[in-house]
């Protein structure tokens, strides 16, 4: 009876379920349609995912002030991030192996970031080449990420490809100097490409519809890299050998960011800043903009939330002409609404396109990125701010007291008011 169950769980049409009216109901799909280990490993975070959850819950840190008997039949949600207009506020972020949670995996990605007039940044640890997704992404604002690799030579030529492809900026992840220890990998026996085991079969088979996109496909490796290795492109070499003696990295250090900075004559972003010393270095050595990341909690468990840890980049940026974008456990247009009133310029979002593309493919990016378009739409008419670029602190009211102690965050409204560009333009 429960195997009947859960086939039947997945074989049901989900609008015949439950009607998918939020970001959360696109994860219940994913939950129940990918095998457990996928799963976690998109859902999980490192250690007890104490900072995963954190990501979540921060954004209730901040509550609304909002502006009644304000004009707002018309709204704009566009907004400009590093010089290119994009249509909503929500950026869609790196994330490696996307073909783990469907066979279109980053391309899919691509056409749907176009269709919703953003930004798509693609992880060098992609499973297409970056050509294939410059071409899928025609339309839609691309950005390359890439680390700062052991095989400096690698890195370089990434670059130079990345560029020929017609990538806007360059998007630089240094919060990763080993990968983060997730429990739930591990506990899940999870290998890259998966594995077909006796532990994990039951559970895999049964997920269908997963199943014949994964045995149809071709098999799941890093195809940016596959020209740099003969003995990985071949299967000779397995994805964790290559990594282990080409790409893991722990000695990087801000020479390394100013080496990509003469490589790339572009808008450089650093993704994976939680301090204002970390932000001042990051512009010190060139970057354009600097994401206020922990990585979504899968790298060091115990780090602040990433709505924590905004005001205090914020600080850094400030009178610098610098943007500063947030990720990180947005799952709603308030979480959005919240980080732009901080002084965010846009916030990227990964796990929830994984649920969407899990639910619909390209059509499921798309509809994951309309369920918070109009959400942040109705926030703004709410809250009596029509455009998003006019969003500001006198939006929002903070009740963290540890933060006003540390000195981040202002007593009272009007005392932030001088600490605002935005405010000072008007
Ligand atoms: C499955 C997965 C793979 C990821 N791979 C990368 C990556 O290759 N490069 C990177 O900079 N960040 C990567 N991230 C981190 C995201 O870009 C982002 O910082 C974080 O997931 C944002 O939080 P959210 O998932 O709650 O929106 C990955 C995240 C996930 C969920």
């Amino acid at each position: 009876m429960a195997v009947r169950n859960s086939l039947l769980s997945e074989l049901t049409i989900p609008s015949l379920r439950a009607p998918l009216v939020n970001v959360e109901s696109y994860r219940q799909v994913a939950r129940r349609r990918l095998p457990r280990s996928i799963f976690d490993f998109v859902d999980g975070g490192a250690g007890d995912e104490v900072t995963t959850r954190a990501n979540e819950t921060a954004f209730a840190e901040a509550t609304f002030r909002p502006r009644p008997m304000v004009d707002v039949a018309q709204r704009d949600l566009s907004t400009t991030v590093l010089g290119r207009r994009v249509e909503m506020p929500v950026l869609l972020g790196p994330a490696g192996s996307t073909r783990l949670v469907h066979p279109e995996g980053e391309l899919a990605v691509a056409r749907a970031a176009a269709r919703l007039g953003t930004v798509y940044a693609l992880s060098a640890a992609s499973n297409f080449p970056l050509e294939e997704v410059a071409d899928a992404g025609r339309g839609a604002t691309l950005w390359f990420q890439v680390y700062h690799w052991k095989d400096a030579g690698i890195v370089a030529d990434l670059v130079a490809r990345a560029k020929n492809a017609g990538f806007h900026a360059l998007c630089v992840t240094i919060d990763v100097p080993l990968s983060g220890v997730k429990d739930r990998d591990l506990r899940n026996g999870l290998t890259i490409p998966p594995r077909l085991t006796v532990r994990n079969a039951f559970d895999t088979c049964r997920r269908v519809r997963w199943l014949r996109g994964f045995v149809t496909g071709d098999p799941i490796t890093f195809k940016n890299l596959e020209p740099y290795s003969f003995e990985m492109a071949a299967g000779v070499m397995g994805l964790s050998t290559f990594m282990r003696e080409k790409l893991n990295n722990p000695s990087s250090t801000w020479e390394d960011l100013r080496w990509l900075r003469d490589l790339w004559d572009g808008p450089l972003v650093v993704k994976g800043v939680l301090t204002a010393d970390a932000a001042r270095r990051c512009f010190d050595a060139g970057a354009d903009g600097v994401v206020c990341s922990n990585h979504g909690g899968r790298q060091l468990n115990g780090n602040p939330a990433s709505f924590v840890a905004l005001p205090e980049v914020l600080e850094a940026a400030h009178n610098r002409n610098k943007e500063v974008f947030l990720d990180g456990g947005v799952r709603r247009g308030t979480d959005v609404v919240k980080a732009l009133a901080a002084g965010a310029t846009a916030c990227l979002v990964a796990r929830p396109y994984h649920w969407g593309l899990v639910a619909d493919g390209e059509d499921g990016v798309v509809a994951v990125g309309e369920h918070l378009r109009s959400e942040i739409d109705n926030v703004l008419a709410q809250l009596g701010v029509p455009r998003a670029v006019d969003l500001d602190r006198t939006s929002i009211r903070w009740e963290r007291m540890s933060e006003r102690a540390a000195g981040h965050l202002p007593e009272r409204v009007p005392d932030c008011l001088p600490e605002d560009p935005r405010v000072d333009a008007r």
